[in-house]
């Protein structure tokens, strides 16, 4: 089976998708520079696939190392989830977003074409919407970054696009995440944000667990049913499936796109609050604080674009997100540790 190269492999998103290509029989080398994940990820990818994975530690901006990794291991398709994605940071920090996000995505491509691959699939973003005008978004939506991450999600996606426009070698997946959330069914990898966790699930789960006092839950004063804002949350491993199902297109020559990976159900923060007392039986106590800078009302997807032509639809719902990421949380509280 062919040969995929997952940059930022040991990331959240990018190990369960590991799990999921091999499940599926496909060859797989990882890259990453530890930056934003830990090297214990490699260990329990280990014991859940029952063989050493593939791995070499560089960073995507490094393109000796990169066009190392193509010569040893000869990958037919890349996907590259290799980049920062904290929306507030990126607004302190918008020139280390741009050299990683963009430099790195530069030079991964780089590396592509002078060892002759052409098969990329693109860790984007359904912030690439910013305020959505209408619900549920549509791929042909229009676009528009409201913070620099947003912005080096676009530009991405524009780089993609010419080099699509130059030479049709380049066969390219643009995937718009919605809110990735849960774990593998296993419990032994998950969501282990440094810091502070910004995102709501994770920062749940840490209250669940005993790890944080109560949930600040931005704003109750939003036109939504309860006040409170609503996303599309889906569960990490049918987010996995979502990127088998963009690379077997591509491996079928059936050329470029670029498609919402989402569930097409928004939930608002107080439903995954109460999803998250039942999966978990612990109580998540929260105090209601101003809006968020930047958050929007509602956002959620319309799956219908990924359906029709990747045949992937999202098969969990949000009782299982909460009751997988319970399990991943339960069995380690302190996320890999300090390793
Ligand atoms: C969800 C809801 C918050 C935390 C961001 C990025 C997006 C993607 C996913 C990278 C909102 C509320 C949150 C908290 C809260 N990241 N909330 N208390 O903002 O929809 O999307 O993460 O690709 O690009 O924009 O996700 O989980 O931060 O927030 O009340 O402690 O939960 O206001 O309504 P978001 P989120």
């Amino acid at each position: 089976m062919p040969t995929v190269l997952l940059t930022g492999a040991t990331g959240y998103i990018a190990s369960h998708t590991w799990l999921a290509l091999q499940a599926a029989g496909f060859d797989v080398v990882g890259v990453d520079d530890f930056s934003n994940s830990s090297p214990v990820v490699l260990e329990r990818l280990a014991e859940l696939s029952g063989r050493a994975p593939q791995f070499e530690r560089a960073s995507v901006c490094n393109a000796a190392a990169i066009s190392g990794i193509f010569a040893r291991h000869r990958p037919q398709a890349v996907v590259h989830f290799a980049a920062f994605k904290a929306v507030g940071e990126s607004v302190e920090r918008p020139l280390a977003y741009y050299a990683n996000n963009v430099g790195g995505l530069v030079a991964v491509c780089e590396a592509m074409q002078a060892h002759g691959v052409g098969r990329f699939v693109f860790s984007s973003s359904a912030t690439v919407y910013g305020q959505p005008e209408t619900l549920p978004i549509r791929e042909d939506a229009p676009v528009g970054a409201t913070n620099p991450y947003g912005a080096t999600k676009l530009i991405g996606e524009g780089v993609l696009r010419d080099l699509g426009r130059a030479d049709p070698a380049w066969q390219t997946a643009c995937l718009r995440y919605f809110n990735p959330v849960g774990a593998h069914e296993s419990g032994r990898i998950g969501e282990d944000p440094r810091g502070v966790p910004n995102n709501l699930m994770p920062y749940v789960a840490q209250v669940a667990v005993g790890r944080r006092e109560a949930l600040t839950v931005y704003g109750n004063d939003y036109p939504t049913p309860d006040g409170t804002g609503v996303r599309d949350y889906i569960h990490v491993m049918d987010l996995a499936e979502g990127h088998v199902a963009a690379l077997r297109a591509l491996f079928d020559a059936q050329g470029s796109f670029t498609v919402n990976l989402g569930t097409g159900q928004g939930y608002s923060v107080l439903d995954v609050v109460a999803a998250y007392e039942r999966a978990s039986g612990q109580p998540v106590p929260y105090v209601v604080a101003p809006r968020r800078a930047g958050d929007v009302a509602a956002c959620w997807a319309d799956p219908a674009a990924a359906a029709q032509r990747l045949g992937w639809r999202a098969q969990r719902g949000l009782d299982a997100m909460c009751a997988d990421s319970w399990r991943w949380q339960q069995g380690n509280p302190q996320g890999y540790g300090a390793g």
